[in-house]
């Protein structure tokens, strides 16, 4: 028995791939195209595990999945591989459509004919688990309730649209054909090896060298955060006891608004880092120019995978917030490596002429 996952040298997937060795003695094969998100440098700590494989590739490559498939023969295929960053998705979608839409179609009509021809009882034991996203519900009013799994889809930006698009194409090879799938659509994480082009790694990342903390539009946009451990636990909880064709949400109850989540990221900083010489890191709060077609609010109700499996989140958002500041700063190395080259010209254009709120 093993399990594939894709897209595992990314931020949630690199923790799956790093606690699922550390816990399990089944063997794990990850597959990842290494795209500027995906790091091997998250997983050196395995150095010649055992029961871990890497296969550089794409999830739309048919003939290196047939390949994987049958030499592998894995109970569980679990999809993390994405482009994830909305910010990125308004730039250029085509990497998002092709990667999310094409490349998860492509990935289910392999695993549909290699689930097709297992025997039982490993048919019947096999599982397609799809790592989603909350933001493929839209966005909230102020005093609306948290999305259920029940909500209807409203993606509104490239990104959310993508991962809508392929989790229909899920839903539609467990009806049409039967492929046992699950389906988990997850809060913002937050936690270590996050790439710093998102909020949280990238304050702490610029407060460290003194740098804006850009704050989009008006800083009140609501984002429900969890820890990145606590969401892996919850994936393995779905794996091991969901129910086939179900789709679980995943949530912190944690709903933070941005400005708030900077404050405290300076607060964190100011203590951790007393010799900083850019205390009182709130001083180097930036509001700059809204993202277009910016989402309000995220809320998530996991009532669902709370009394249905007993999965609850481990770390407060102080507790992981803490955890997570302390981890960049033990880990300037990586943050440097992640720094250097190609994430110097995605700053530029995504902040240089950006302009003020
Ligand atoms: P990430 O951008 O950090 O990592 C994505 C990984 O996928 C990278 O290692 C990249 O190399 C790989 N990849 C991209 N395209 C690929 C392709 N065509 N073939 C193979 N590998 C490919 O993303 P993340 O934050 O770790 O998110 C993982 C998954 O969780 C995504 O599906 C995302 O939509 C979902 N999700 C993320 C969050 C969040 O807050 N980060 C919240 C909920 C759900
Ligand atoms: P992000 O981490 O990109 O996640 P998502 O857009 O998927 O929720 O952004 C989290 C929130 O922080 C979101 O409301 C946008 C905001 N934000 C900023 O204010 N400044 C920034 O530089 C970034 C990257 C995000």
């Amino acid at each position: 028995m093993s399990i594939i996952v894709t897209g595992g040298a990314g931020f949630i997937g690199a923790n799956f791939v790093l606690s699922w060795a550390q816990s399990a003695t089944e063997p794990i094969v990850n597959l990842d195209k290494l795209t500027y998100a995906g790091n091997p440098g998250n997983l050196v700590s395995l150095g010649t595990h055992p029961s871990y494989t890497f296969v550089r590739g794409d999830i739309g490559d048919r003939r290196l999945l047939a390949e994987l498939l049958a030499d592998h023969r894995p109970r569980a295929v679990l999809n993390f591989a994405a482009e994830s960053h909305v910010d990125r998705s308004i730039y250029g979608p085509e990497d998002f459509i092709q990667t999310n839409v094409v490349g998860t179609f492509h990935l289910l009509e392999e695993v549909r004919s290699y689930w097709a021809a297992l025997p039982e009882p490993q048919q019947r034991d096999f599982r397609f688990l799809h790592v989603s996203t909350d933001e493929v519900y839209g966005s909230l009013g102020p005093t609306d309730p948290a999305f259920r799994e029940t909500t209807a889809y409203a993606p509104n930006s490239p990104y959310s649209a993508s991962k809508a698009a392929s989790d229909h194409l899920v839903r539609a090879y467990l009806h049409t054909y039967g492929v046992p799938t699950l389906t988990t659509n997850c809060s913002n994480n937050y936690g270590p090896y996050q790439f710093p082009e998102k909020l949280i790694p990238l304050m702490i990342l610029n407060a460290l060298s003194g740098k804006p903390l850009p704050v989009y539009g008006d800083g009140q946009n609501v984002r429900d955060w969890l820890f990145v451990g606590d969401h892996c636990a919850a994936i393995r909880v779905v794996l091991e006891k969901g129910r086939v064709g179900e789709t679980y949400n995943i949530g912190g109850n944690s709903e933070q608004r941005n400005l708030d989540v900077v404050r405290t990221l300076c607060a964190l900083l100011d203590e951790l880092v007393p010799t900083s010489s850019y205390r009182p890191h709130e001083k180097l709060i930036t509001y700059v120019k809204d993202r277009p077609g910016h989402d309000r609010r995220y809320a998530i109700d996991a009532t669902k995978i709370r009394t249905e499996l007993g999965w609850e989140p481990s770390e407060t958002f102080a507790s992981g917030l803490r955890k997570t500041v302390s981890w960049y700063l033990d880990n300037r190395a990586w943050c440097d490596n992640i720094t250097s080259g190609s994430y110097r010209t995605w700053m530029d254009r995504n902040y240089e002429n950006r302009g003020a709120a």
